[in-house]
C-alpha cells in the first residue's frame, strides 16, 4: 500500500537527527519544507521532499492537501478517558466557589466517578470511551496514553484496564495503558489509607501485571492524595513488574512528587503547577519528561507551571490535554498547543514540539512516533489550507483538520 500527499504548504516537525527528545533553546526550531510532498509505503513514512522532486509512479491513494500543513500527529501521553458519566454538576459548584480539592473532600471528584464506574459494564465503558478517541482524532491526535484509576478496587481496575486494551485493539490510534490504582484512597478504605496503599502493592499490581494490562504505573503525589513515601512504595511494587512510573506530581502543593518520580527513573512527572528552582534542578539531566497539562490549569482556574522558566533553563517538555471528566473534559490537543502559546508562553514551535516528539518520548514512542522521519509510522495530520504555522494556534476555536493519516491509512 502506497500512499502519497501531495501540495503540501509547509511539512513541519522532520526530524533525521535520531534524538529521543528536544530540550531548551532547541525547542523552538521545527524543521519544515515547504510546497512539498510526502509518501507512505506499509504504514511508514518512505519519502519527503519539494513538489518539483516528487517521483514519478502511481500510488495507491493520492492525496492533495491544497497547501495544508501537514504535522505528525499529536502524541497525547496523559488521558483518562474512560469513565462513565460527566461531572457538570462540580463544574458549576466551582463557578460558584469551591476548589477541586473541596470539591473531592466532600467525596465529589475521583471518588464520584468511582461511583459511577462500579456501576457501568465493560461494554458500556467501550460503549463511552470510543467516541471520545473519535474526537481526539478529529484534532490531530494519533497516539495517546490512557489511565485507569476510577477502578479503586482490583476488580474494577482490572475492568477499566480491559476496555483500555480492547479499544488499542480496535483503534486505529497507538494506545499505550498506565496503571492508576493511587488516584485516590478508594472509600471503603478513607481513614486507612496505609491499607488501600498494601492493597495496590500486594493484590492490584500483581493481578494487572498477571493479564499484561499496563505499560506504566501511575500514582497522584499530591497534597490531600499520597505523599511521597507512599508514592516510592508502589513506584518499587510496580517496577518489580516491569512497569515503569509516569506520576501525577506537584498539582496541588510543591508535594515532593517530582523528585520522587526522578527518583524512582519516571518517564513522565505531568502536571506541574508547583515547581520551582529546585524542581528543575532535579529534572535536569534527568530520563524524565516534565508533562504540562495547561487544559487542567484552564478549566480548574489555577495557576500555570512555569513553561517557560522551565525551557529557559534547558529542560524539555511535553504537552498533553489530561482529557477527564473532572479537571480537563477535552481531549482538543489542537486547543491545548494554543493554551500553552497562550498561557504558558509558549512559541508555537515551541509547543508543536512538545505536542509532538516529547510527547512521543513520555509514552516510550520515540522511535517511531512523533516526528516526520523515514521509517517512522506514518501518522500525519493534514489540516485546512492556511496562511502559516502560526496561524494554527492563533485560530485557537477552529478545527482546521482536512485530514488523519494513521499508519499510512486515511483515518478522517
Ligand atoms: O489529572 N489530578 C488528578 N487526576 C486527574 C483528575 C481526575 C478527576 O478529577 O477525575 C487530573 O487532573
Ligand atoms: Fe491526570
Amino acid at each position: 500500500m502506497k500512499l502519497t500527499i501531495k501540495n503540501i504548504g509547509i511539512l513541519a516537525g522532520i526530524d533525521e537527527s535520531g534524538r529521543d527528545r528536544i530540550a531548551g533553546a532547541d525547542m523552538a526550531r521545527l524543521e519544515v519544507v515547504e510546497n512539498a510532498y510526502l509518501t507512505a509505503e506499509e504504514g511508514l513514512i518512505a519519502s519527503y521532499g519539494r513538489m518539483e522532486e516528487l517521483p514519478e509512479g502511481r500510488a495507491d491513494e493520492e492525496i492533495d492537501a491544497r497547501g495544508g500543513v501537514v504535522l505528525p500527529a499529536f502524541c497525547d501521553s496523559h488521558t483518562h478517558i474512560v469513565y462513565a458519566g460527566s461531572r457538570e454538576g462540580e463544574f458549576v459548584d466551582k463557578i460558584n466557589g469551591l476548589s477541586y480539592e473541596e470539591i473531592a473532600r466532600r467525596g465529589g471528584g475521583i471518588l464520584n466517578s468511582a461511583d459511577r464506574l462500579h456501576t457501568a459494564t465493560e461494554q458500556e465503558l467501550y460503549d463511552e470511551a470510543m467516541p471520545r478517541l473519535h474526537q481526539m482524532m478529529e484534532s490531530g491526535t494519533g497516539a495517546a496514553e490512557i489511565k485507569s484509576g476510577y477502578g479503586l478496587s482490583t476488580q474494577d481496575e482490572l475492568k477499566m484496564l480491559r476496555v483500555i486494551r480492547r479499544m488499542a485493539e480496535a483503534s486505529p490510534m497507538t494506545i499505550r495503558a498506565t496503571f492508576l490504582g493511587a488516584h485516590a484512597v478508594a472509600r471503603d478504605y478513607i481513614g486507612r489509607q496505609a491499607e488501600y496503599v498494601d492493597l495496590i502493592c500486594r493484590e492490584m499490581i500483581p493481578a494487572v501485571a498477571a493479564e499484561g494490562l499496563a505499560d506504566f504505573v501511575d500514582v497522584f503525589c499530591d497534597r490531600g492524595f499520597f505523599t511521597p513515601e507512599e508514592t516510592a512504595h508502589m513506584l518499587e511494587c510496580g517496577a518489580k513488574y516491569g512497569m515503569r512510573p509516569k506520576i501525577h506530581a506537584n498539582e496541588l502543593a510543591a508535594s515532593g512528587g517530582i523528585q520522587v518520580g526522578v527518583a524512582h527513573g519516571a518517564l513522565s512527572v505531568d502536571h506541574l503547577e508547583f515547581t520551582g528552582e529546585e524542581e528543575i534542578a532535579a529534572l535536569l539531566g534527568s530520563q524524565t519528561m516534565p508533562t504540562i497539562l495547561p487544559g487542567a490549569a484552564f478549566f480548574l482556574g489555577m495557576n500555570y507551571p512555569p513553561a517557560r522558566r522551565m525551557i529557559d533553563a534547558g529542560l524539555g517538555v511535553a504537552i498533553a490535554s489530561d482529557f477527564n471528566p473532572g479537571s480537563s473534559p477535552s481531549g482538543n490537543m489542537k486547543f491545548i498547543v494554543s493554551l500553552a502559546c497562550i498561557k504558558l508562553r509558549m512559541n508555537p514551535q515551541e509547543a508543536f514540539n512538545a505536542a509532538t516528539l516529547n510527547g512521543a518520548y513520555a509514552m516510550g514512542l520515540q522511535a517511531s512516533h512523533g516526528s516526520i522521519t523515514k521509517g517512522k509510522r506514518a501518522n500525519l495530520w493534514i489540516t485546512q489550507p492556511v496562511s502559516s504555522l502560526e496561524f494554527i494556534p492563533y485560530a485557537y476555536g477552529t478545527s482546521l483538520t482536512a485530514g488523519l493519516i494513521l499508519g499510512g491509512k486515511r483515518v478522517l
